[in-house]
């Protein structure tokens, strides 16, 4: 085998790289000499622009393209459906068609929206689909095309989503938590908080394992190990911020998914089963409470070096 291929670092060109899972991975690789990152914002790569698409991943030739770009504002969705299904479902087409055309595998992220989570006991990967709204459908949509188009996929379905950065509940909820005395958390919808960190880690591995000729593509499932309610994952977010900050509120009411009325229907169960990703590439999940830990370490670490 040749020696000086098997230095060269692996080139990775990630879409979307502002969003939660983009920053986070490229700063993870930025640390990793076996990769090479070229992280894009979508200033600088809308995935909806055909054209920009075939030049710069003919300009880049990535060894893989990781595709972190989407529209994921679930309730705006419902009435921008145009713009949703271009970035979800479109242009993931077109990113899919030109990575054809250079030869160049795609990773790509879904979401447990896929589902109408009647199943209590979670989603594995083949499961029926039924996606509730536009957004879900978009990514149910956009994972078809990729399947039509590009045999060399990998099509990573994550949940509940948290990190330092964008909207997210954990944030939300600090922000709340800092001027309202009451706040109130529906208690019956269940699933797993996943950090973009552990993504960008579960994305990592998946691509050196791939790259050292694991013939593995296809659909899998990542999320936090440990099932947990909307409710229950508030308080811990207090708590785990409550070590570094003293907050307004005083009490946390659960509420039920009825009584919380939002444009775009949600699924009440959003657990993956993430057997799969561990059988095939021995990847384990991680508990999302030691996550959450590190993440208020992240945060209040930021906050006071302002
Ligand atoms: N967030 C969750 O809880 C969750 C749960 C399950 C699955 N997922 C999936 O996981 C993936 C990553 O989610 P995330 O939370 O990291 O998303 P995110 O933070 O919203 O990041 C998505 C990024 O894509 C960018 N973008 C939007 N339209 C674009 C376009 N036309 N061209 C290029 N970039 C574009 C956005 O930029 P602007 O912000 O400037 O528009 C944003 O920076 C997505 O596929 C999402 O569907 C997310």
């Amino acid at each position: 085998m040749d020696v000086e291929l098997l230095l060269k670092p692996v080139k990775i060109l990630i879409t979307g790289a502002h969003g939660q899972v983009g920053t986070a991975l490229a700063r993870l690789a930025e640390h990793d000499d076996f990769f090479q990152i070229i992280a894009l914002d979508k200033s600088k790569l809308d995935i909806t622009d055909v054209a920009q698409v075939q030049e710069q991943l003919a300009e880049y030739l990535p060894d893989y393209v990781v595709n972190c770009a989407a529209f994921d504002h679930i309730d705006e969705a419902e009435h921008k459906s145009e713009l949703c299904y271009a970035v979800n479902c479109t242009a993931v087409e077109t990113l899919a068609l030109a990575c054809g055309d250079l030869s160049i595998p795609m990773f790509h992220l879904s979401t447990d929206y896929v589902f109408d989570g009647h199943y209590a006991s979670g989603y594995a990967e083949e499961d029926e689909v039924a996606p509730l709204g536009v957004y879900g459908d978009s990514k149910w949509q956009g994972e078809e095309r990729l399947r039509q188009v590009l045999p060399k996929h990998i099509i990573l379905r994550v949940s509940w989503l948290f990190s330092e950065q964008g909207n997210n509940f954990v944030l939300r909820t600090l922000e709340s938590a800092r001027s309202q005395k009451e706040l109130s958390a529906v208690s019956d919808r269940r699933g797993c908080p996943t950090a973009a960190s552990d993504v960008a880690r579960v994305i990592l591995a998946m691509l050196k394992q791939i790259h050292n000729g694991a013939d593995a593509w296809g659909t899998y499932h990542y999320c936090g190990a440990e099932i947990t309610n909307r409710y229950d994952f508030c308080k811990e977010i207090l708590i785990a911020a409550g070590s570094y900050e003293n907050f307004e509120v005083e009490k946390l009411v659960p509420i039920s998914s009825k009584d919380y009325v939002t444009e775009a229907q949600r699924p009440n169960t959003s657990v993956l089963t993430c057997k799969k990703l561990l059988s095939v590439f021995g990847i384990r999940q991680r508990a999302w409470r030691q996550e959450l830990q590190w993440l208020m370490r992240l945060i209040y670490q930021q906050d006071s070096g302002r």
